[in-house]
């Protein structure tokens, strides 16, 4: 027998062995300032390209009065109480109202976070005799759901429709078997690489096999779709999306999170979430906070053309210099290059304090060995300038990755 805490000391898990290496710089930074395009880092500034506040609302003034006035007025503690016994207004509601309508959907149901309402809503969904059917790169809440589930599930290949429907044809033999149902997930934007899901072509395999549909859409809500309804809006098939979700942690810059389906899947959600059930209702200061940033999405088509004005700009610039940024076709924008990981380190150690760009750094085992993601998200503060500063700097580093430079510093400091 060994003793719990010996082990957890010894063992560190597969990033916290890194901790010593990269706390407090590549993991745990501290941005400080205002929210915005250009922030503090270690003493200097640095264009921010790692922030999700995709549409310029988290530091808006309009914003912040609305947040300051709603805290004043009720403090960060009214509702107490889960949803079902105390915690529960006429402005929950409203939000929920709210936003149904903004996605096209007849009802909505509102979750404290994302993450975990996610986890908790795949384990409402199901019973031990449904399958789940998920692409393989799912993110961290949906795997987490799935491994709630005591039935089957089978992931497919990231996004390859071939694939989904080859373990379409193994579920349906199971469910069959079983008496159960299907429940296919995927992603309405993939956040590393910011590919969109194939909606469009997992709805039309409704025709042929029989399945609900959930899609993650956190980086589709307020980014895509002509009103910003999202992945599915943008797709045409906004109707086929069985239970949609979003956080408001992008987008809406805050905190919080919805489903969004017809009004007795909702309604089962409400009473069949333990996320929910067993947890405090979202702060009052969240919720008109929310629906004051959703009043704002609604009423200011500008943000979002503002954001793809910059998206456009800093992806087409990228291309034209040759930089391989896979098959992003949302605001999500990576930079694929090739090296190891301690040159990886020396090489963003470089960009943030020579260059003054800082942006998410992602390596193996995340992406495969020998690969280095640089993921930026572009929002409505950053400006035209900062895409061209950015690009210059991103093609100096490239040239001297491609050299060795960075290999040597690595090793030198060994
Ligand atoms: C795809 C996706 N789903 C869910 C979440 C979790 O949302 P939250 O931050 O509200 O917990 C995130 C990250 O925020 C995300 O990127």
């Amino acid at each position: 027998m060994t003793d719990l805490f010996d082990r957890i000391i010894k063992d560190k898990g597969p990033l916290g062995k890194w901790a010593k290496q990269a706390e407090g710089y590549y993991v745990f930074p501290k941005l400080e300032g205002p929210i915005s395009n250009r922030m503090g880092f270690n003493g200097k500034k640095v264009i921010t390209w790692s922030i999700n506040d995709y549409l310029g609302l988290a530091n808006h003034p309009e914003v912040l009065k609305a947040d300051a006035a709603a805290a004043a007025e009720h403090g960060m503690a009214y509702p107490m109480g889960a949803r079902m016994m105390s915690g529960h207004t006429e402005y929950h509601e409203q939000l929920e109202r709210e936003c149904a309508e903004f996605v096209c959907k007849e009802a909505a149901y509102l979750v404290n976070f994302g993450y975990q309402g996610m986890v908790s809503a795949i384990d409402a969904l199901v019973t031990k005799h449904d399958v789940i059917v998920y692409d393989v790169d799912s993110h961290a809440c949906i795997i987490d759901g799935v491994r709630l589930h005591h039935g089957k599930r089978f992931t497919f290949m990231h996004n390859d429709i071939e694939s989904l429907e080859k373990n379409l044809e193994r579920a349906t033999k199971v469910a069959e078997a079983n008496g159960g149902g299907i429940l296919v997930i995927s992603e309405g934007v993939f956040g590393m690489r910011g590919e969109q899901g194939k909606l469009k072509e997992i709805v039309a395999l409704k025709q042929k096999y029989n399945f609900r549909l959930l899609v993650d859409d956190a980086h589709g809500f307020g980014t895509l779709g002509k009103t910003g309804a999202g992945a599915g809006q943008e797709q045409g098939v906004q109707d086929d999306i069985d239970v949609y979700f979003a956080t408001f942690a992008k987008s809406m810059a805050g905190i919080g999170a919805f489903f969004a389906a017809d009004k007795e899947i909702i309604q089962y959600l409400q009473y069949n979430m333990r996320s929910q059930m067993f947890a405090k209702s979202l702060p009052m200061a969240m919720v008109k906070g929310a629906l004051k940033r959703l009043d704002m999405i609604r009423t200011m088509p500008e943000l979002k053309e503002k954001l793809w004005e910059n998206v456009t700009a800093l992806q087409s610039g990228l291309r034209e210099k040759g930089f391989n940024i896979g098959n992003t076709n949302t605001c999500v924008t990576p930079i694929f290059l090739e090296g190891d990981i301690p040159e990886a380190m020396a090489m963003v150690h470089d960009l943030r304090e020579n260059y003054g760009v800082f942006c998410s750094i992602v390596v193996y085992p995340v992406i495969p060995k020998g690969m280095i993601l640089l993921r930026l998200i572009p929002t409505a503060t950053h400006t035209l300038e900062d895409v061209s500063e950015s690009i210059e700097a991103f093609s100096a580093i490239r040239s001297k990755l491609e050299k060795g430079i960075y290999k040597r510093i690595a090793a030198a400091m060994m």
